[in-house]
């Protein structure tokens, strides 16, 4: 009900106050203060995102909510409690650096809690509700909205430490998903606010793959795709941490790829170019991906490219093409 949703709207703002102050000026939270200062987050940023820092206690948080006088059902609900067993219930972040995660209004609907000692998962996620859908929300879109609006384009990350090492390098117009997939539904967000999205995930396989799923995604509800890419073994806050922001900025995010520039490398993964069979299984792929673009001069661009790479008829290819096209229609 109504009520219910503002009261646990109130809790979290509460939760999220009392983190962030934990982090400040207590023992436990002296270690997670560290923990982000050594990574080379400033105190502005920490205090821009509210970060926070929960209490190894097991009732720290049951105990505070009750003396505010809420209920535990609430609480369970809200997903502050955990539980193993259905009768004893717990706090659900201990000994976590707090991420509060706020709507597309400010309000905090939900935490990530990053481990840091190790402790698996690295990341704990609220649990999902109705408040706190994953699939619908992007970490930092509040903040980064208008400026993203202003430069109608907007940058994609996969992190929340990505997020706020973006900000301290001056990139205001940046949001991540939170670590599940990104979905139609963000999709769908983005489209709302901008032409252009920088797709700029970590530099490994995973982040590859996501790469390719994500792009497919937004070329579905129309908007323009460009690819950061990151050298291997890199997220943007580790670049961004060893190289500076001035090299982030111009290194990868100024030289971002096309879509079709990173889909004739990512594609190539999937075959043995050595073999001749592969070879046009390879440039039918990129043909079909061609046929997709919606402007001929761009697609005349990339297969002349084609042609020449792989020494083909250019007239051949045209023809490849012209069928994809019919059939796609
Ligand atoms: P740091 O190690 O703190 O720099 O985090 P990261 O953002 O670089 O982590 P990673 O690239 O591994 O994951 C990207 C995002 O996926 C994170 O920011 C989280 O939102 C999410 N994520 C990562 N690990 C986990 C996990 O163990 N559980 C859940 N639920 N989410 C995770
Ligand atoms: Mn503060
Ligand atoms: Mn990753
Ligand atoms: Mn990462
Ligand atoms: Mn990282």
């Amino acid at each position: 009900s109504t009520t219910e949703e503002q009261l646990i709207l109130e809790a979290y703002q509460w939760l999220a106050k009392l983190y962030h102050h934990l982090l400040y000026h207590t023992k436990d939270g002296k270690k997670g203060l560290e923990y982000l200062h050594q990574r080379g987050f400033s105190d502005d940023a920490i205090e821009k995102f509210q970060i926070g820092f929960s209490p190894q206690s097991r009732d720290f948080i049951v105990k505070f909510l009750e003396k505010k006088g809420y209920h535990r059902q609430l609480m369970v609900k809200a997903g502050f409690l955990t539980t193993n067993d259905q009768i004893n219930y717990f706090d659900r972040f201990r000994g976590r650096i707090i991420f509060p995660i706020r709507n597309a209004i400010g309000k905090t609907v939900g935490f990530g809690g990053r481990s840091i000692d190790n402790q698996e998962p690295k990341y704990l996620n609220s649990p999902e509700s109705e408040l706190f859908q994953k699939s619908k929300l992007l970490y930092n879109f509040d903040n980064a909205r208008s400026e993203i609006r202003k430069r109608n384009e907007v940058i994609l990350l996969e992190g929340y430490a990505d997020v706020l090492a973006l900000y301290q390098a001056g990139v205001m117009n940046a949001v991540a998903s939170l670590g599940t997939s990104f979905t139609d539904s963000h999709a769908n967000i983005l489209r709302r606010y901008v032409e252009t999205v920088v797709i700029c995930f970590d530099g490994d396989t995973a982040g590859q793959n996501a790469t390719y799923k994500t792009l497919k995604l937004l070329k579905k509800v129309g908007c323009n795709v460009k690819i950061a890419m990151l050298p291997n073994g890199y997220d943007p806050d580790q670049y961004i941490q060893e190289f500076g922001a001035e090299a982030f900025r111009h290194t990868i995010l100024d030289t971002s790829a096309s879509e079709m520039t990173f889909l004739i490398s990512h594609l190539k993964k999937n075959y043995n170019l050595n073999q001749e069979g592969d070879r046009l299984r390879y440039v039918e792929n990129i043909i079909s991906e061609i046929a997709l673009l919606d402007s001929s001069i761009k697609r005349d661009h990339y297969l002349r490219e084609l042609s020449e790479q792989f020494s083909l008829s250019y007239e051949a290819l045209q023809q490849d093409l012209a069928v994809k096209m019919q059939n796609s229609k």
